[in-house]
């Protein structure tokens, strides 16, 4: 009898830009200050990438570089790429086909995913599956936002909020029973007038009329989305847990979407699990909408250990979210 392949993560990679923008440096552009943004958010500093002619595929690019050094593998390995992102870098060709062209990973077929903050999750999820039809051998799985081609730094409901960073994992199969466990994901299209941009697509194609209503922008009412993270994430993570026949105490780390400090504190604090088991980066990159769960699990890879239970979660546009389980596999 075959053994079952599992989709192991067994390298992680990251990249942020230099440049800081701090909530000292909002203060001077909109009508806020640092004290109700780290009341509100946790978040202190974001990090910007600028310079002319850099767009998401430039953060994916050294992400992935990295991954492959650390896994002592040549990008021409890599089988399949899958780019979470809105933030592509044009509508098409896609971000994954683009970034592959610049890391020479020439024997890689690849998309991207649009799910929003919920993007590196279906992107993971998906993966996990290629690897699991045992059709692949090494996908790599990316949530990368440039998120400031797409703020308005005038509108302090989301300017405070969003930052740019992309980070990537590997996904190999696994016979030792580690890697990818589970996964519950959900989405509800209702939810799409609360977070959203309206125009560049096909409903509204970019024209004067679109610029000047600022529809080119990031839009987010956030109290009301606010009301359904804290649900969706919690309850999908609780879900989770039950399915598995796990509690929080089985749980060594939560791996939460970055949007807000006091959403993932009430996902923690209905999973059971006490905060110290809790990766929080978001003081330092704001939301970077599909790339905090990697940015975290770079930030954290030392304090993992192999047999781990990590769970995932994510709440974002759409609206998207969902839950992964994962059993750490190095
Ligand atoms: O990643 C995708 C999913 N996104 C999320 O999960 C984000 C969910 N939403 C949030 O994180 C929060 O709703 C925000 C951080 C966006 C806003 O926080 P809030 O606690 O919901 O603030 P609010 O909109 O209820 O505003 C509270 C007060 C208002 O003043 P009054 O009416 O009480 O006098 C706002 O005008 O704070 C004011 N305010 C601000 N003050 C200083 C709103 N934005 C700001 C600001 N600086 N940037």
């Amino acid at each position: 009898m075959s053994q079952k392949i599992t989709a192991a993560i067994t390298a992680v990679g990251g990249y942020v830009p230099e440049d800081r923008l701090t909530n000292f440096d909002l203060e001077k552009m909109v009508d806020t200050n640092d004290e109700w943004i780290r009341s509100r958010t946790g978040i202190s500093e974001r990090r910007i990438l600028k310079g002319d002619g850099l767009a998401t595929s430039d953060m994916v690019v050294p992400a992935v570089r990295q991954l492959c050094e650390k896994r002592g593998i040549d990008p021409s390995e890599i089988d399949a790429m899958i780019v979470g992102t809105v933030t592509p870098d044009m509508m098409f060709p896609s971000t994954a086909n683009l970034a592959c062209h610049k890391l020479g990973a020439t024997n890689a077929w690849g998309f991207d995913l649009l799910a929003a903050c919920s993007g590196f999750l279906y992107s993971l999820t998906t993966g996990a599956a290629l690897i699991e039809s045992g059709r692949y051998k090494k996908v790599v799985v990316v949530g990368a936002d440039k998120m400031s081609s797409i703020i308005n730094y005038n509108d302090r409901a989301t300017c405070i909020i969003f930052g740019d960073g992309a980070g990537a994992v590997l996904l190999e199969p696994s016979t030792d029973g580690n890697g990818i466990q589970d996964s519950i994901l959900r989405s509800d299209g209702s939810g799409g007038n609360y977070l959203n941009m309206k125009a560049g697509g096909s409903l509204k194609p970019a024209s004067y009329e679109t610029v000047a209503a600022n529809e080119h922008y990031a839009y987010q009412e956030g109290q009301t989305v606010f009301k359904f993270a804290v649900k969706g994430m919690a309850d999908v993570s609780a879900e989770l847990l039950d399915r598995n026949q796990l509690t929080g105490a089985d749980i060594a780390w939560l791996v939460p979407h970055q949007a807000n400090k006091r959403i993932i504190d009430a996902t923690a604090d209905r999973m059971g699990l006490s905060h110290d088991k809790v990766m929080l980066n978001i003081q330092r990159y704001g939301n970077t909408t599909a790339a905090t769960i990697p940015l975290c699990l770079w930030d954290y890879e030392k304090d993992m250990k192999k047999g781990d239970n990590i769970v995932l979660a994510a709440f974002g546009g759409g609206f998207t979210w969902g839950a992964t389980l994962v059993k750490w596999a190095y």
